[in-house]
């Protein structure tokens, strides 16, 4: 699906966000860099096109590792961001090429809410982050003000999936990942889900309507 709607993605994003989904992805690259989170080393998961991406190679890290499982959005990214630290490479499970505690800080931004097999991601990702690392996720959480708010449920729920699917050339494609936002965790649902992994909530953005939030995750000491 994210294949088939690649060559689109970044337009439709902006569009459909007013372009806020680049400031809020800006966010969490400053918020890194006031508060002086080590990042040596950091991997981008479901990095698509790289727009989260590009904002993380401006914290200079050692390494910095994108991975998709689209080869058609990495494509993409390849073509938009040169910089030799940034290595990208494409997953086809949740299997991620790493040591155990061996990474800083892993990013998803609007990624995982599309992951069938989330658990298994969150096992790993736990794996592979150092003690005290952080798993920041930036998506959309289901909200009551999506059906309780007239303009959002007219907005979400009809008018972008409309959208995304005329300039995108897709069937269903958006029609997916907006009705994914309803079967998905509200933001606090999510975050106690995560502790069940190991990870405690550091930070929590609200960045509308407790709908868009960025969750600042730390794996906890044993
Ligand atoms: C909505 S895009 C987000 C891309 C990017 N992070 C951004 O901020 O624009 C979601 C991405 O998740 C990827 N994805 C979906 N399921 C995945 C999985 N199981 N493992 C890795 N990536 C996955 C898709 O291919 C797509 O590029």
């Amino acid at each position: 699906m994210f294949d088939e709607i690649a060559h689109k993605y970044d337009f439709i994003n902006h569009l459909m966000t007013f372009y806020m989904d680049n400031y809020w992805r800006w966010k969490i690259y400053k918020h890194i860099k006031n508060n002086n989170i080590k990042c040596k080393n950091i991997l981008d998961i479901a990095s698509g096109t790289g727009e989260m991406t590009k904002k993380l190679v401006r914290l200079k890290p050692e390494i910095l590792y994108a991975c998709d499982i689209s080869e058609k959005m990495l494509k993409l990214q390849k073509k938009k961001i040169k910089d030799d630290n940034l290595k990208l490479f494409l997953t086809n499970d949740h299997k991620l090429p790493f040591n155990n505690e061996s990474v800083d800080i892993v990013t998803a931004a609007f990624g995982i809410r599309n992951f069938a097999n989330l658990d298994e991601y969150m096992k790993e990702i736990h794996r592979i982050l150092k003690y005290n690392g952080y798993f920041i996720v930036l998506d959309m959480f289901y909200s009551v003000s999506l059906d309780k708010n007239l303009f959002y449920k007219f907005y979400f729920g009809k008018l972008i999936p409309r959208l995304g699917n005329f300039f995108s050339g897709s069937k269903s494609a958006y029609d997916y990942l907006f009705k994914s936002v309803y079967s998905f965790y509200s933001v606090n649902e999510f975050i106690e889900y995560c502790t069940k992994f190991g990870f405690s909530n550091k930070f929590l953005q609200n960045n509308l309507l407790n709908t868009v939030n960025t969750v600042y995750l730390i794996k906890r000491e044993q």
